[in-house]
């Protein structure tokens, strides 16, 4: 497969490179990401000399420049994590949000749309598949007991989770309506290496580490949140590149946010001072 990864420069997408890339069915993987704020090149210096990446500098927002992708590498599979992601943004500027969320993953699969089942079908290759990367936020809140499923309406809050929900309506109505193999997955917070420090965790351990004995701020705040607790992205990465080749559905285990708080407070302070 040539396997597009959108947002690969970010957390999750960098992340998903170094977990997929040595995968023997890859032939070629293309990166393409317009490196925001929140994308970083040095996320992915391992694997930027790799004979099977190739990092395309484009804006989804750009029609013209995202069909160019699809076409010119031939595009077999996609993976769609590029995203204006973080909550707090999308309500000081919701705008980018609209046009990166909506328009930008239109334009993705009007790409789709007119190189495989326009140009590449005419060649009989029927090999496709589009996994859109959204999140459980377009549910809504949960109550303090219950859980998200398949079927639960979708109430999104923020013009975040709204823009990502409008995403999984426009890949929903190309699977209906021309056909397109899509998969969408809503999962929800990962935490792990290579995250924009604005997020929960991050957060949290930066504001708790200052005030711990012992602490040194040369130290990075991610290597002391990586001894204390365990990435979840590396099984996210795991589920969704499965999504690929079959579907899988997981159940995870919930926890508040106000535990979470408190599970990273309780262990940073246990690892700040082994340090
Ligand atoms: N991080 C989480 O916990 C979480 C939870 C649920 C769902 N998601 C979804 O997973 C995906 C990835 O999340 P993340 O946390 O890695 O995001 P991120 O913000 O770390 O990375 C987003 C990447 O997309 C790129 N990008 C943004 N706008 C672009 C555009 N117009 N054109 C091309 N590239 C663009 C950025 O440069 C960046 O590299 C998103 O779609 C997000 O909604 C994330």
């Amino acid at each position: 497969m040539n396997l597009l990864i959108t947002g690969g420069a970010g957390f999750i997408g960098s992340n998903l490179i170094h977990h997929v890339i040595d995968d023997a069915r890859i032939v070629k993987l293309v990166n393409l990401d317009c490196l925001t704020y929140a994308g970083h090149p040095a996320n992915l210096e391992k694997v930027s000399k790799h004979p099977k990446y190739v990092f395309e500098k484009v804006d989804l927002r750009d029609k013209a420049a995202t069909l160019r992708v699809v076409e010119q590498h031939a595009i077999t599979h996609v993976m769609h994590l590029a995203a204006e992601s973080h909550v707090d943004r999308s309500i000081t500027g919701p705008g980018d949000f609209i046009q990166t969320n909506i328009v930008g993953t239109f334009n993705l699969l009007e790409a789709c749309r007119e190189v495989w089942l326009n140009r590449q079908s005419a060649t009989g290759n029927r090999q496709f598949r589009f996994h859109h990367v959204s999140t459980d936020e377009v549910y809504g809140s949960l109550g303090a007991t219950g859980y998200f499923t398949e079927t639960t309406p979708y109430a999104p809050n923020s013009p975040y989770s709204s823009s990502k929900a409008s995403s999984d309506f426009l890949v929903r109505a190309y699977h209906h309506t021309y056909g397109l193999d899509t998969v969408i997955t809503n999962c929800s917070n990962n935490y792990g290496p290579f995250q924009f420090p604005e997020k929960l965790i991050p957060v949290i351990i930066q504001n708790v580490l200052p005030h711990v004995p012992g602490y040194h701020y040369t130290t990075k705040w991610f290597v002391i949140s990586a001894i204390a607790i365990s990435p979840v992205v590396v099984l996210f990465c795991s589920a969704s590149y499965l999504l690929i080749e079959r579907p899988l559905i997981a159940l995870g285990h919930q926890v508040s946010k106000r535990k979470v708080t408190s599970i990273v407070v309780q262990r940073d302070r246990r690892a700040a001072s082994a340090i």
